[in-house]
């Protein structure tokens, strides 16, 4: 499958080798496209943000599309943690389990519990890692819910979701995965692991501008989710009346939703859109081609990379000084990032093997 058309979706791609998706990618043209007509139209005045607010339920049926759920079951949040938090807020008293080197937003809406009396369980890393078999020891029938990266943000460990999930249902967990390192790149079907909940954002791999994001609620746990910040939006017909009691809730996962800011949501269907035309499973393959391209590559130039089993589209090297070595990429115009020590490199369907090449050049050896 030929990806150069969607690579040319992306100015900066012809200065920089961008391999910090896991951070943040370089905007495509459609989302730029996008954001630039909006913002023509509102100087204009030449609008009506009726329009402007439906982009949120395009985006919503374009993201059910992707992880094979229901839009019904889908809603709409402005950050991964908000996400989280509208979870975290509903649950029944317990146990929380978490890797204990989860990223921040998927991790405070937990640790945030304990003053109510949650006992948040942290779940020990090695080498920056939780392991799937570490993760799925800590469960047990106190368990009320595990939260889980599907990729491991700082070093790129893609966790097992059907095993982590399967063990959770046997304990009678509920199952929160973030997918804010994975999906874009990497495909997911709810079907498969079939998890209570799922989070994603928008700016990482999604390619969509900052401040969208989704959560996926399983049909079974609707009616044991409250909002977190009810508003305008909550009701089935939004539209019918902005004033007075009582608080109505939309049927489906819409009552859930944030109040939206329009324009990066706008974006949002751009990019989502983009993504729409190409071929997931070769997206993904490439993804996982290059970055094993690199690993191995890297490897063979004495440097210890992790993970070294369970790897992703993220790779991450284990260095003494990653920030040298960020800095020594960056004078190759290579883009990386440094997090938990390791430098990490992220692989989307725009790189090339030409990439890998340039980054392992600029990389030298240990
Ligand atoms: C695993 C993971 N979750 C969440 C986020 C960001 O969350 P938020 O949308 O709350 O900023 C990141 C950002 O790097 C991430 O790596």
């Amino acid at each position: 499958v030929d990806l150069s058309g969607f690579r040319q979706q992306f100015p900066a791609l012809e200065r920089y080798v961008w391999l910090d998706t896991p951070t943040v990618p370089p905007a495509a043209r459609p989302v730029l496209s996008a954001l630039r007509r909006v913002e023509r139209a509102w100087e204009a005045g030449d609008f009506n943000w009726r329009d402007w607010d439906d982009a949120g339920d395009i985006a919503r049926s374009l993201f059910a599309d992707l992880i094979g759920a229901d839009p019904s079951d889908v809603a709409l949040a402005s950050s991964l943690s908000e996400a989280a938090a509208t979870v975290a807020h509903s649950l029944p008293p317990g146990r929380i389990v978490v890797g204990e080197r989860e990223f921040r937003s998927n991790l405070y809406p937990w640790l945030a519990l304990e003053s109510r009396g949650f006992e948040v369980t942290l779940v020990p890393s090695s080498e920056g890692i939780v392991t799937t078999d570490a993760l799925i020891d800590a469960l047990d029938e106190r368990t009320v819910l595990i939260a889980a990266s599907e990729v491991q943000s700082s070093t790129g460990y893609r966790v097992r979701l059907t095993d982590l999930a399967a063990r959770a249902r046997e304990v009678g967990a509920r199952v929160f995965i973030d997918l804010a390192q994975s999906l874009g790149a990497l495909r997911l079907d709810v079907a498969d692991a079939n998890p209570d909940f799922v989070a994603a954002l928008g700016y990482k791999w999604l390619l969509c501008p900052r401040g969208t994001a989704w959560l996926y609620v399983r049909r079974d746990r609707r009616e044991e989710i409250e909002p977190l910040a009810p508003n305008w939006k909550t009701p089935a017909d939004p539209h019918a009346t902005y004033y007075g009691a009582p608080l109505e809730l939309a049927p489906g996962a819409s009552r859930f939703d944030a109040s939206l800011a329009w324009f990066p949501w706008i974006g949002s269907v751009a990019a989502l859109r983009l993504l729409h035309t190409l071929d997931r499973e070769a997206i993904e393959h490439r993804c996982l081609e290059l970055a094993r391209a690199f690993r191995e590559g890297a490897q063979d130039a004495g440097f210890h990379v992790v993970p070294q089993d369970a790897p992703s589209q993220i790779v991450g090297v284990d260095v003494p000084d990653a920030d040298a070595l960020r800095a020594r990429l960056r004078e190759h115009r290579v883009t990386a990032s440094v997090r938990g020590g390791f430098l990490r490199l992220g692989f989307h369907g725009f790189n090339t093997e030409d990439d890998v090449e340039v980054a392992l050049k600029a990389l030298g050896t240990a």
